[in-house]
């Protein structure tokens, strides 16, 4: 890849990342219906130094698929729909060692997705990820 391509594709995703950032409140609150994302194939989600370790940072991958990316120990990333198995709400991202989902309470495992808490009986949707150098590339 070269390095005006790899540019554009981390403004792409830092784009998306801030986009969704403006407009996280917003979709929290208001759950949605799941579908197919239109997006397919390898995606570039951003870099590995956009999430924190001990934390998770949520990135848009189009209308239907938000992809939260959490690092529970330094180099240790994994990939889950930010979809909320109980009604559909975007989770927060990661408090206290957790996934939390703020409109009805649900927790989840930053490592397996696992429902732990709430009224979420299923685990979040894992997605395919793989760290290149610095990028978070996923599968889907
Ligand atoms: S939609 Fe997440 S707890 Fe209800």
């Amino acid at each position: 890849m070269s390095l005006s391509r790899r540019a554009a594709l981390g403004s792409m995703a830092a784009a998306g990342t801030l986009a969704l950032g403006a407009c996280s409140s917003a979709r929290e609150s208001t759950p949605i219906t799941s579908s197919e994302p239109a997006a397919s194939g390898e995606i570039l989600l951003g870099l590995t130094s956009e999430v924190p370790v001990g934390g998770g940072t949520k990135f848009a991958v189009d209308k239907t698929l938000t992809v939260l990316v959490t690092q529970t120990k330094a180099g240790n990333f994994k990939a889950f729909s930010a979809t909320c198995t109980h009604a559909g709400c975007i989770v927060n991202g990661v408090e206290n060692n957790e996934i939390a989902c703020g409109c009805h309470g649900a927790r989840f495992d930053p490592e397996s997705g696992m429902a732990i808490a709430g009224p979420a009986k299923s685990a979040l949707g894992k997605i395919s990820l793989e760290i290149r150098d610095e990028e978070i590339w996923i599968t889907i």
